[in-house]
């Protein structure tokens, strides 16, 4: 019942296709010899009908007999034929075909490799994208931030922060927060601050903007001509300071991301220069700390941290 199954004898495909190729070949050069038997009767018959019977006697091509014309032609045909079986199909027969088969092969191959380097390439960086995104999403918007930029000022009550080019007031421990926020950073002014200070505040990199186009300023102070070339210069700051005055307070209020200010508690009517009205709607305080007048500080002040809403 399980017993052996008979096993017939097989031939394998290659075998088989160059036997029937072999075949084919013996075909097509069977015709080449019927064809030139058939070709040598037909040109003796082409000739004895002209010339013993003499059909199409009179008729001429060129002149020539017509049959000399026909047997040309036949001629022709046959070299025609013998050429295509014995050295066309010699040379481009079944070695041929199967070298242009495996090349096409190669190439399709080749090409088929190529796109799924590419597709891989792309895949790759779809899930690099996707991962990056991801890991945006899980971190707070704070941390999103590459850098925080800030304005430090001190201003009276109706926003008063100076007067001949000066300020107004003199508190030793504003001085002193000013100082230790903005220790080793970037700060950003007017021309006008600038020539404010007797010389350049140490450990801080100072960007003073200025219209003037050879504005002259010690060693290592950075002279730009717009508020763009300024924050492009404190781009690699995580907390750059905008620090004055008036005119660079007023342009920057709608960008930047905090403003650390110090209200005076006091009133400065001969004040010249003026700090921009904070929008409650635009900021929201965040910090406050307030600090009494004493022997060392004419005024009260309290000192504000505003962060922007949106
Ligand atoms: N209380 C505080 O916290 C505080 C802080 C800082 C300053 N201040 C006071 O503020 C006063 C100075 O303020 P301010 O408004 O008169 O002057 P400023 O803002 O310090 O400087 C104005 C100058 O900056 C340049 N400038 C402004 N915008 C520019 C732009 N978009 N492109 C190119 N350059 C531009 C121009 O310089 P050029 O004229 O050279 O072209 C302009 O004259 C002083 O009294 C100072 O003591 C107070």
């Amino acid at each position: 019942m399980f017993g052996k199954k008979k096993t017939k004898p097989s031939i394998d495909q290659e075998q088989l296709a160059l036997i029937k190729y072999a075949e084919k070949r013996i075909k097509q050069k069977k015709r080449v010899y019927v064809h030139f038997v058939v070709f040598l009767i037909g040109a003796v018959f082409l000739i004895l009908a002209n010339t013993v019977l003499g059909i199409g006697k009179d008729v001429t091509i060129a002149g020539l007999n017509w049959f000399v014309i026909a047997i040309v032609l036949w001629l022709a045909f046959f070299i025609y034929h013998f050429i295509s079986v014995f050295i066309t199909h010699k040379f481009m027969g079944k070695d041929w075909e199967d070298q242009q088969r495996e090349s096409l092969v190669a190439k399709q191959q080749d090409r088929i490799e190529k796109l799924k380097q590419q597709f891989l390439k792309e895949e790759t960086l779809i899930a690099k994208s996707q991962a990056y995104n991801e890991t945006l999403e899980s971190i707070s918007p704070q941390q999103k931030k590459k850098s925080e930029l800030t304005i430090i000022v001190a201003a009276g009550e109706h926003n008063a922060i100076g007067k001949d080019n000066d300020l107004i007031w003199h508190l030793s421990d504003d001085l002193k927060r000013f100082k230790s926020l903005t220790n080793g950073h970037h700060i950003i002014m007017g021309r006008k601050t600038f020539e404010s200070f007797p010389k350049p505040l140490p450990n801080r990199t100072h960007i003073v903007i200025t219209r003037q186009d050879n504005y002259k300023a010690p060693d290592g102070v950075i002279i730009v001509n717009t508020m763009n070339d300024a924050l492009d210069a404190a781009r690699k700051d995580k907390q750059p300071f905008i620090i004055g005055g008036g005119e660079i307070y007023k342009q920057a209020m709608s960008f930047v991301d905090r403003i650390e200010i110090t209200r005076v508690h006091h009133s400065f009517p001969d004040a010249d220069t003026f700090f921009p009205e904070i929008d409650l709607s635009v900021w929201k305080e965040t910090n406050r700390k307030e600090h009494a007048k004493d022997e060392k500080h004419e005024f009260s002040f309290t000192f504000l941290t505003y962060e922007r809403k949106v």
